[in-house]
């Protein structure tokens, strides 16, 4: 096996399944692995304008594309890229967006930080979904996975994507100029962090 597929040390085997604790406001999130009944929201992600140019969602990607999408989030895991999770209701467990954890310095495989993206199909937009599935993720990445810190980098004009991030108790301490490309443009960003509490 080529080194770049080893595990890291620092992985879990199986991809947990978390869930907001019962006692909080709605809307409750649970964060498992996706499923071949998730196709229709990964074909609706492919058609927005913004998703498959931040992610590997594909551009109008028809069954087998979104198949074979899901099929790479349950890679990461095994090639130790880190955790990709499908966000679902966590009444119906219907399948609303998408949200992966990256691992950079804590895997101790490289300096980069550590950093978590996200996004929510355009039909489930504005319910809390994504605000409480970054708060899921951070705290369990800053207890359960002993991260130290987590960042976000996220576009200035991105107001839903920041309010968010400020909504889970990330704060802005840097505008990076020109420091991601999105599709064929170099883009500045927006730095957010969160540490333990
Ligand atoms: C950004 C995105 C993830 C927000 O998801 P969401 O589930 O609608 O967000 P929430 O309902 O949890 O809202 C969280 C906060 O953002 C605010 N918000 C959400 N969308 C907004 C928008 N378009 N404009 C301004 N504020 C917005 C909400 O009012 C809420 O703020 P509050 O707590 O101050 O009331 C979603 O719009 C999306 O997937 N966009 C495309 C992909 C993307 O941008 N991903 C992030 C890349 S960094």
């Amino acid at each position: 096996m080529p080194s770049s597929h080893k595990r890291a040390l620092s992985l879990p085997l199986e991809l947990p399944v978390l869930t907001t604790p019962s006692q909080t406001a709605a809307p409750r999130v649970t964060l498992r692995a996706f499923t071949a009944a998730d196709v229709g929201l990964v074909q609706s992600a492919s058609r927005d304008p913004l998703i498959p140019l931040i992610t590997s969602v594909p551009t109008t990607a028809g069954r087998p594309e979104a198949l074979a999408f899901i099929e790479r989030q349950h890679q990461r895991l095994i090639s130790g890229a880190g955790w990709s999770f499908a966000i679902a209701d966590a009444s119906s467990d219907a399948a609303v967006g998408q949200i992966g954890l990256w691992p950079g310095q804590s895997s101790r495989r490289t300096s980069n930080p550590d950093t978590i993206g996200y996004w929510i199909g355009q039909d489930h937009r504005n319910h809390g979904y994504a605000a409480a599935a970054l708060d899921l993720l951070t705290e369990w990445a800053l207890t359960e996975a002993n991260m130290r810190r987590i960042h976000l980098y996220i576009e200035p004009w991105n107001e839903g994507s920041w309010r968010t991030a400020e909504r889970a108790g990330y704060r802005r301490d840097a505008l990076l100029p020109s420091w991601q490309k999105v599709g064929a443009q170099w883009k500045d960003m927006y730095r957010y962090i969160r540490t333990p509490l």
